[in-house]
């Protein structure tokens, strides 16, 4: 963790960053892909590392909820290739950022989170503009495909301000591009 890139030196390793949610099927895939889509737009690929995680272990191995799926294909973004994990207390010495869709995650993960970890555990809209008030990117599991449009807004919105503040503590320039 003391290895986190803070300044301009672009040899250090790269700030690696987990969101979790509770199936790991819905909203942090959605989050991991948009990020990681916006990351690399930047030209930022080399530098932020992007990864999801579940509190439960119901879909491990799964793929993403082809509604998630198909609403952020509708953005442009594929979820297709990634697969349900569980978070690990090791997460914890391999992420300088642990992102939560909601409270319950958060509660979760405080459970797993070493007294001594020095990164970032918050919520996910905590980075948001418009939606920040908010706090949490609801469950779209139970519900209907206006659900997986409203976390798309959500998660579109607050990828956007994460990455702001990530390029501002850690030094980086982003490349001019799709917002
Ligand atoms: P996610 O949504 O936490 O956004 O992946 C859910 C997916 C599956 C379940 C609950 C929430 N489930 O109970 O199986």
């Amino acid at each position: 963790m003391s290895d986190v890139a803070s300044s301009n030196n672009t040899e250090l390793a790269p700030i690696q960053i987990l969101f979790v949610c509770l199936g790991n099927i819905c909203r942090s895939p959605t989050a991991h892909g948009v990020f990681e889509s916006v990351v690399n737009s930047k030209g930022l690929s080399e530098h932020i590392a992007v990864d999801s995680a579940g509190t439960g272990d119901w879909h491990i191995g799964h793929e993403p909820d082809t509604r998630a799926q198909h609403a952020a294909k509708k953005r442009g973004y594929e979820l297709a290739h990634l697969r349900a994990r569980l978070v690990t207390p090791q997460d914890f010495q391999n992420y300088h950022y642990v992102l939560a869709m909601d409270h319950a995650n958060l509660n979760d993960l405080r459970k797993l989170c070493p007294p001594s970890y020095d990164g970032v555990l918050d919520l996910f809209l905590n980075y948001s503009g418009e939606h920040q008030h908010l706090l949490e990117v609801p469950d779209p599991y139970a519900g209907g495909a206006d659900g997986f449009e409203q976390v798309m807004d959500m998660v579109e919105d607050a990828a956007q301000g994460l990455l702001e503040h990530i390029c501002a503590v850690h030094k980086f320039s982003a490349a001019p591009g799709r917002s």
